[in-house]
């Protein structure tokens, strides 16, 4: 009976995002967001760990290849994300607020049709060294 392995790969991008509700005042925002709604716009160090469960292959003995999910990782949220303006350079958060557990979900959605049927992906994103989020929970 083949076991069951948790196969983690930990990428990281920089990026600058606004927390904000359109229709509250500025202060409103500010009282919510805290400094994560500042007008101008700030930076985080994204810390990014991709989790794949599943069952050893019989021959290779990999769950999956790291080395494919890094350039997954790479291709799909890396080249996306790193060293932009979440709210004004992507797509993704044109009208989302680019909040850990948004970022998180997304991701998910961008890497989950790269990933086999067989196998469970999960994403855990540090914002801070303190403040982190998985998804799905
Ligand atoms: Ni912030």
């Amino acid at each position: 009976m083949a076991q069951k392995v948790a196969v983690f790969r930990k990428e990281h991008f920089n990026a600058a995002h606004r927390l904000f509700c359109a229709d509250w005042s500025l202060e409103e925002n500010q009282r919510v967001f805290g400094a994560c709604s500042n007008p101008n716009y700030h930076g985080h160090n994204y810390e990014l760990v991709v989790q794949v469960n599943g069952y050893p292959d019989a021959k290779t003995g990999f769950v999956i290849n790291t080395k494919d999910l890094s350039k997954m990782v790479q291709e799909e949220i890396i080249s996306r994300f790193d060293h932009k303006n979440l709210n004004l350079d992507t797509d993704a958060f044109l009208n989302l607020n680019p909040t850990a557990e948004n970022i998180a979900i997304v991701i998910y959605n961008l890497l989950r049709p790269r990933i086999s049927d067989t196998l469970d992906l999960k994403i855990r994103l540090y914002e801070t060294e303190r403040n982190f989020v998985d998804y799905p929970a």
